[in-house]
C-alpha cells in the first residue's frame, strides 16, 4: 500500500496524453537515441514510450522506493527492461554519466529550477529539455494557504529566470498544465 502524503510533487501522476504525445513527436523528429526522465512515478509514461519507440535507451530516476517498485514490476510486464534503466535515487543525487538527446524533469515541483540547473548540462548537442507543469494549475487553484503561496511565488520566479535564461531558447507550450521546450 502507498503511504499518503502531503506533498503534491510525491504523487506519480503521469503525463497527460497531449503532452506524451509531445514529447513522443520530438524525440522521434530528432532521432533522439538516449532519454531521461527525472522523476520515474509509477512508470506510466516510460513504460508507454519504451514499446512505441523501441530503439530508444531510456534512464529514469525516482527517490520514492514504492514507485520504484511498481516501476519496475511495469517494465517487466512489458517486457521493456533491456531498453530502460531505473535508478531509485534523489535527483540531487544521481548524477549522469552521459549526455542525453532528451531530459524530461518532472519531478519535485517546488524544485524546477534547481533540477533544469542540475541537468540541463547533460543535453547533448542538438538536444532538448522538456519541464512539465509550467502552469502549476494545482497549486495555482487550491485553497490559499502559506505554503500554497510559497510554492506559487516560488514558481512564478521560476517561470520568469527560465524566460531571462534562455530567451529565444524556451518555448512554451498549451498542453496538459503547460511544458516548456528548451533547446540550449
Ligand atoms: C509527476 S510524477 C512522475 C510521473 C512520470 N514522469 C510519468 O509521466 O509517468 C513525479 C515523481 O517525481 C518523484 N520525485 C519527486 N521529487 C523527486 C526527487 N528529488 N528525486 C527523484 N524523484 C522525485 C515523485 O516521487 C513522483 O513519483
Amino acid at each position: 500500500m502507498v503511504t499518503p502524503t502531503t506533498k503534491i510533487h510525491d504523487y506519480a501522476v503521469p503525463l497527460r496524453d497531449d503532452v506524451r504525445d509531445f514529447l513522443m513527436d520530438l524525440l522521434r523528429r530528432s532521432f533522439a537515441h538516449t532519454y531521461l526522465e527525472i522523476g520515474t512515478g509509477e512508470g506510466v509514461s516510460t513504460t508507454y514510450i519504451a514499446r512505441h519507440i523501441p530503439h530508444l535507451k531510456i534512464d529514469t530516476v525516482e527517490k520514492r522506493a514504492s514507485h520504484v517498485e511498481r516501476a519496475y514490476q511495469s517494465f517487466f510486464a512489458h517486457d521493456v527492461l533491456d531498453r530502460v534503466h531505473i535508478y531509485h535515487d534523489d535527483a540531487f543525487e544521481f548524477y549522469p554519466t552521459k549526455p542525453y538527446d532528451a531530459i524530461l524533469i518532472d519531478a519535485a515541483k517546488s524544485h524546477q529550477q534547481a533540477l533544469v540547473e542540475k541537468y540541463i548540462p547533460h543535453v547533448s548537442q542538438g538536444g532538448f529539455m522538456l519541464v512539465d507543469n509550467t502552469d502549476l494549475s494545482r497549486v495555482k487553484t487550491s485553497p490559499v494557504t502559506r505554503s500554497r503561496d510559497a510554492l506559487s511565488s516560488k514558481h512564478d520566479q521560476f517561470i520568469d529566470w527560465l524566460i531571462t535564461t534562455y530567451k529565444d531558447a524556451v518555448t512554451w507550450h498549451d498542453l496538459g498544465d503547460g511544458i516548456a521546450l528548451i533547446r540550449p
